[in-house]
């Protein structure tokens, strides 16, 4: 049976179970057009229905729609490099700060990863987060309208608020949503406070784009924030990228060989996607001519029709010329290889220049003095 939270994904993952058990939406297709003329072109991750469900994204809409405007939150827990599957939110999120022009929050969790995992060193944690605001940046997020922090440096100036929030939760809270027991330690218990703070940042309507995987968090936001003085944050999730090995559960940095770090270099990608991506082909080259491959568990032809291969009618050539048995499986991942690397080359250019202008990121500034000035009156 498959197995989702923030900290763990495995097994086979049935998405639309995952609707039913959390008490989302799935993204329908008047939504996702709606979205798409109001964005004035069609993202294609959401086009694809990798971003599949919602929590109140009508209702972003009407506030846009209205002039009143919402903000944008999502984060990282840097418990070490990143992967491909980590950009998947971001380069969302960057789609849709273009798109809306709406401000957006960052969080770095180094807290988090601290009280979570047993085997890292709080110094370990500092260096991936350095590491990793770097690969954010380089993004390309409006720096006018963005602020990166890390949890442990920006306390001071959130820790009221989270007090307010803390207060509001109880251990059968996070017994029942994360499945905490006797022996979490309690540093682990207080964290949600922490992640749920940003999307009470502004007096406007949140959306967090994020994997589905931290959506219990959002859950308990909901059912304390109009309590508050706030609004119920909205959301909208995306599946997971799929490891390198096959379609079950999510690229995980716990599993090296089966993901694609953004620092992986061209012969390093090659051959993980040549020795690991599963296979949708046939065992010999003349049974895969006759009977033709795959395409729905070949992971080199899913982590294009994702991501990497924007164009829809590149794509369907790819899938068709695949299930005929005209294109081979090494010739479908070399399709793949080639993309990555394409795709990586420019991520490392734009962390090089990123890397000149952090500040404009990180520091306390405009953005996020005129959000306290607002908002912490009491
Ligand atoms: P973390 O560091 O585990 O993951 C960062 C983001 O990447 C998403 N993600 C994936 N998306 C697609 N495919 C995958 N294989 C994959 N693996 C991870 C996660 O859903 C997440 O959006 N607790 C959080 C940090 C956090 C956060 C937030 C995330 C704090 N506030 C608000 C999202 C929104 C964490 O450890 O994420």
């Amino acid at each position: 049976m498959a197995e989702v939270t923030p900290w763990e994904v495995s097994g086979e993952v049935d998405y639309d179970k995952l609707v039913a058990e959390f008490g989302t939406k799935k993204i329908d297709e008047p939504l996702s057009q709606r979205m798409a003329r109001l964005a004035g072109s069609q993202n294609v991750m959401l086009g694809r229905k990798f971003f599949f469900s919602h929590r109140d994204m009508d209702l972003v809409l009407k506030d846009y729609e209205s002039g009143r405007g919402f903000f944008l939150y999502t984060g990282r827990g840097p418990s070490g490099p990143m992967h491909i599957g980590h950009l998947i939110p971001l380069l969302f999120t960057k789609w849709l700060q273009e798109r809306f022009k709406a401000n957006l929050y960052i969080e770095i969790t180094d807290d988090e990863k601290f009280v979570c995992k047993r085997e890292i060193t709080w110094g370990g944690i500092q260096k991936a987060a350095a590491d990793n605001i770097l690969d954010i940046a380089a993004v390309g997020f409006d720096p006018e309208r963005t602020f990166i922090f890390k949890d442990s440096e920006y306390i001071r100036n959130v820790y009221p608020l989270m007090l307010k929030v803390a207060k509001k939760i109880n251990l059968t809270t996070t017994k029942a949503v994360f499945g905490f027991n006797e022996q979490t330690n309690i540093g682990l218990n207080f964290y949600p406070a922490y992640q749920i703070v940003p999307t009470l940042f502004e007096k406007k309507r949140c959306l967090i784009p994020a994997a589905i995987d931290q959506d219990p968090y959002w859950r308990i936001q909901r059912d304390i924030a109009e309590s508050l003085g706030y609004e119920k944050t909205a959301a909208i999730h995306s599946k997971f990228l799929p490891p390198l090995t096959g379609m079950a559960g999510k690229m995980s940095s716990s599993n090296a060989d089966t993901a694609i770090w953004l620092s992986d270099g061209p012969k390093a990608v090659r051959n993980k996607v040549m020795k690991y991506a599963f296979s949708g082909g046939q065992a010999t080259v003349d049974e895969h001519r006759r009977l033709g491959g795959n395409p729905d568990v070949d992971v080199a032809y899913q982590w294009l029709s994702i991501l990497f291969e924007e164009d829809d009618k590149k794509l369907k050539a790819l899938h068709d010329d695949y299930r005929a048995g005209k294109l081979l499986t090494g010739e479908l991942k070399q399709v793949l290889v080639d993309k990555i690397n394409e795709f990586l080359a420019v991520h490392a250019k734009k962390r090089e220049q990123a890397a000149k202008h952090l500040r404009k990121f990180t520091h306390d500034g405009k953005l996020a003095s005129a959000m306290w000035e607002k908002n912490f009156v009491d």
